[in-house]
């Protein structure tokens, strides 16, 4: 599907994996709409990129916020045709912990919250508006990109709840793509390996290349603008549907 022109909602926008995109696909000729749970981010990055950009203050895990940012979304362009998911949480915590005590329920239950209900949430909205849309010359109506992680196939110690909520995206990926091939709209997510976003590279030198000694090549970790490259590609392939890539320089993660 062309990116030009059409409308594109991206979760998670005001930082790191989803700013990049929204900034790409901006530059590709989208109209961007940048949802986050933190205003200020999401609405620095729609000033910066100008034009038809806005930003929306909304929970992924809220089915009514997120309706009302989809819903302006479509009422600004004229329709959405792309929905981008990269509103996500880390979490660290063993099943039992050091002390003996079990992992914090409420913990687990928050990272499924918004890593996997989140990503389906904005989903099934995105979707709903996207069945409206006039299909163009291959059928389609709209692409969906959601973010897992490789953690979702090599998950670490610690990494339990994190590792649970993102083999979850993987998992929906290919039912959801058969749910909705009737309507002419694809579905694919990206498995990011090691990603140099801030949050990363506030970490320690010591950390960062203890990281980088388990990638193979390219050796360093990959820029954000890999990931929104792909998020491209994904969106202007047709054939891309029902699968989970992952861009990580042949990283397997260790155990810990
Ligand atoms: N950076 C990496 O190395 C890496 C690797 C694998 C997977 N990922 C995944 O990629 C995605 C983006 O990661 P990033 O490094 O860009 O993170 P980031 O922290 O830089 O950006 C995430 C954004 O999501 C927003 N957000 C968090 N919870 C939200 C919620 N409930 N509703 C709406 N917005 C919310 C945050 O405010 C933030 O702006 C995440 O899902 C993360 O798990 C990142």
């Amino acid at each position: 599907m062309n990116i030009q022109g059409f409308g594109a909602l991206i979760t998670g926008g005001g930082s790191g994996l989803g700013e990049a995109t929204a900034r790409m696909l901006a530059a590709r000729g989208a109209k961007v709409a940048i949802l986050d749970m933190n205003l200020d981010k999401a609405e620095a990055v729609a000033k910066s990129i100008g034009g038809d950009a806005f930003a929306v203050k909304a929970n992924v895990a809220s089915g009514p916020e997120v309706e009302a940012a989809v819903d302006q979304a479509v009422a600004k362009f004229g329709g959405l045709h792309i929905a981008v998911n990269c509103a996500g949480v880390g979490s660290a915590g063993r099943t039992v912990n050091r002390d003996g005590s079990p992992f914090n329920l409420d913990a687990f239950g928050l990272t499924i919250q918004i890593n996997l209900v989140g990503t389906f949430n904005v989903c099934r909205i995105a979707a709903s508006r996207m069945v409206k849309n006039t299909p163009n010359a291959d059928g389609e109506r709209g692409v969906m990109v959601n973010t897992a992680s490789v953690g979702a196939f090599d998950g670490q110690i610690g990494q339990v709840a994190y590792a649970a909520s993102k083999g979850g995206v993987v998992s929906m990926t290919l039912p959801m793509a058969r749910d909705l091939a009737v309507n002419g709209i694809r579905v694919c997510t990206i498995a990011p390996g090691l990603f140099g976003t801030p949050l990363m590279l506030l970490a320690p030198k010591e950390m960062q290349d203890k990281l980088i000694s388990n990638i193979p090549f390219p050796h360093r970790f990959g820029k954000s603008d890999e990931f929104a490259a792909l998020t491209c590609h994904i969106v202007e392939n047709a054939m891309l549907n029902g699968e989970t890539i992952r861009l990580d320089g042949a990283l397997r993660m260790p155990p810990k």
